[in-house]
């Protein structure tokens, strides 16, 4: 029987050779040469059943033009390129890769808060530029992280993670926002429930983890900068759209925050030209939270192992709850 065609946009960092090896056993794998644009991809699809890509947008655009396709697995757990709606009317389904960077990304959530908080990047470069200071103590006062309160926003895996190691590792305070309140997260982690309002008045670190749709583009806004605290530092790893990044700027600018610790921009990649560069008080990552290589791996193999399942006829564990049966 002929195998389904599945055709990979990302190269062997994010679908690696033992990734690929394990996709030629059930499907014809096609890979990308080179990165494409969105239109070379619509362009290429062609006849592939399957689709492993990240961050392409999929939409009327590309599905009107491939008419087998009837799944799409990205390596990300954030699915915000997806058009649902549109891939429903296809009949084409989508899988993601949640729960396997849970640890990563709260890994780094926790590296941007500290080295936001005691100047890391700051102190780095003077030692590189060879200009140690004359009293180090003095000009590089940071602020202190633990046994400070640090609001969630987003009690979802990650932000569970991230909870956890405030509250063990820095002994800090943990309050958290979410759409629905998680008694047993309270419970289990001893984190308490708060208002919006009430978490960005008391809160020495926001860090907001979220997913990017409708309900939360431009959730921080100017209104919300202006409720935190002035000594607060604010932490992004979801999505840069989750922030009105204009605003966030002139929080920056005008003092109205003390600083910021950004895996995500609202367009990346950024440029050196984006005035978050030029500010002392941010720590600027180019959105990789999720990039450690046994996380990657582990990201990889499962996007496969989805496709694989779906084409068995399986409805594989990762797939979008909004296409679960
Ligand atoms: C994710 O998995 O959503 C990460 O942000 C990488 O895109």
């Amino acid at each position: 029987m002929k195998k389904p065609v599945v055709f990979c946009t990302e190269n062997e960092y994010i679908v690696s050779p033992k990734v690929e090896a394990y996709l030629r056993e059930h499907v014809e794998f096609i890979r990308a040469e080179k990165k494409l644009t969105p239109e070379e991809l619509r362009e290429r699809i062609g006849d592939a059943d399957g689709l492993i890509s990240m961050g392409y947008p999929i939409d009327d655009r590309l599905l009107d033009r491939a008419p087998k396709l009837r799944v799409v697995s990205t390596t990300s757990a954030g699915f915000d390129p997806f058009n649902l709606e549109d891939m429903k009317k296809h009949n084409v389904i989508g899988l993601h890769t949640p729960a396997v960077l849970n640890d990563s990304v709260a890994d780094m959530i926790l590296l941007l808060m500290l080295a936001v908080a005691r100047r890391a990047v700051e102190m780095d470069k003077v030692v590189r530029d060879g200009k140690w200071p004359v009293t180090p103590f003095y000009e590089f006062f940071g602020s202190e992280v633990s046994g400070k309160r640090v609001g969630i926003i987003g009690m979802g895996n990650i932000g569970e993670g991230v909870a956890k190691r405030c509250k063990n590792g820095f002994d800090m305070d943990v309050v958290y926002y979410n759409r629905h309140r998680k008694l047993s997260t309270e419970e289990k982690l001893g984190v308490e429930y708060v208002t919006m309002d009430e978490l960005l008045a008391t809160s020495d670190f926001v860090v907001i983890m979220v997913p990017l749709d409708d309900t939360t583009r431009h959730m921080m806004d100017a209104g919300k900068f202006a409720k935190m605290k002035k000594s607060a530092f604010f932490i992004n790893a979801s999505r840069g759209p989750v922030v009105d990044e204009p605003a966030l700027i002139a929080a920056l600018r005008d003092g109205t925050i003390a600083g910021a610790g950004l895996d995500v921009f609202d367009v990346e990649p950024i440029g050196a030209d984006n005035e978050l560069c030029t500010f002392p008080n941010t720590v600027l990552l180019p959105h990789v939270a999720s990039a450690t290589r046994e996380c990657r791996e582990a990201m990889g193999q499962l996007a496969a192992k989805g496709i694989v399942e779906f084409f068995e006829g399986k409805e594989p564990a990762n797939t979008i709850k909004f296409f679960k049966k």
